[in-house]
């Protein structure tokens, strides 16, 4: 037997979640259905303005990032669109769209300790950074190779607070980033900010890389369909762009 809490599907008849999904459709905001497949309620009014602006920061971001390009590369090949988003998605990793779940499960694991031990929040900052530089570990969620302040960190953050989502989580990564500015100029990018916040409403750190998936296929997608109606095919490195440094013929 397949058990299933999510639909029940029967001739006729689709019920999500104890929805029926023609109730569901056009009078739910999709952001707020997908909240109600995760958490199996729907979400109040300031959860469903979240949670629509967390996958929405995630959306696009140009052709510079590694999925981009691994998507547009993939379309100029010929493949259908499906198979080209999908390439795309498989270069989601540690180090892009993936630091988000790294970063709530740090956040998670730090603020319980936090709370256990009463430290304040600059301690908590002070001994989580000692504890990373120790494992010789980065901070998922700092840091990124073009935005010196992310634009995404600071509207996320100040919906959070407006909505009362700021709390320990998104504390505690104001706080590390200050800690780093002691040092160096290190700023929580679009995942650490996502990160903080869905820590705060209370989500599994293991689906962070969920938020980043929701919003950023919407984007793959049209930079697929791009590549496939405006670009010639078979993108790719021509030979000046390249430098051979193996060995010359022997
Ligand atoms: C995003 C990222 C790859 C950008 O890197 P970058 O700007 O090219 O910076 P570099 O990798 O050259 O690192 C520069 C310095 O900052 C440090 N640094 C960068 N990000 C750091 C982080 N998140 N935590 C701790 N130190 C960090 C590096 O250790 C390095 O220190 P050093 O000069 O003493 O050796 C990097 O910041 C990172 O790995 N962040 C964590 C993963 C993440 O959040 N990814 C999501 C991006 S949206």
């Amino acid at each position: 037997m397949w058990k299933t809490g999510i639909s029940n599907i029967k001739p006729d008849d689709i019920v999500t979640r104890g929805y029926r999904q023609e109730d569901l459709i056009g009078a739910v905001p999709f952001a707020s259905v997908f909240f109600l497949l995760l958490k199996s309620r729907m979400p109040d009014k300031k959860e469903a303005k979240m949670i629509d602006a967390l996958i929405t920061s995630s959306i696009d971001h140009g052709v510079t990032p590694p999925s981009t390009h691994a998507a547009r590369i993939v379309a100029s090949a010929g493949v259908p669109l499906p198979s080209a988003v999908a390439a795309g998605m498989l270069a989601v990793g540690d180090v892009h769209g993936g630091a988000i779940e790294d970063g709530a499960k740090v956040l998670q694991e730090w603020v319980k300790s936090m709370l256990e031990n009463d430290w304040s929040l600059e301690e908590t900052a002070t001994r989580m950074l000692a504890q990373l530089q120790k494992e010789k570990k980065r901070m998922p969620g700092f840091g990124h190779r073009i935005h010196k302040r992310d634009p995404r960190t600071k509207r996320l953050f100040g919906l959070a607070q407006e909505l009362g989502f700021e709390k320990e989580h998104v504390r505690l990564s104001l706080a590390v980033e200050k800690e780093f500015a002691k040092k160096k100029t290190l700023p929580i990018n679009v995942d650490g900010a996502i990160a903080a916040i869905i820590s705060d409403m209370s989500f599994d750190w293991r689906l962070g890389k969920a938020f980043f998936v929701m919003g950023r296929v919407a984007g793959m997608i049209a930079h697929v369909y791009e590549e496939m109606t405006t670009q010639k095919p078979m993108r790719r490195m021509c030979v000046q762009e390249t430098e051979y440094d193996g060995p010359w013929e022997r």
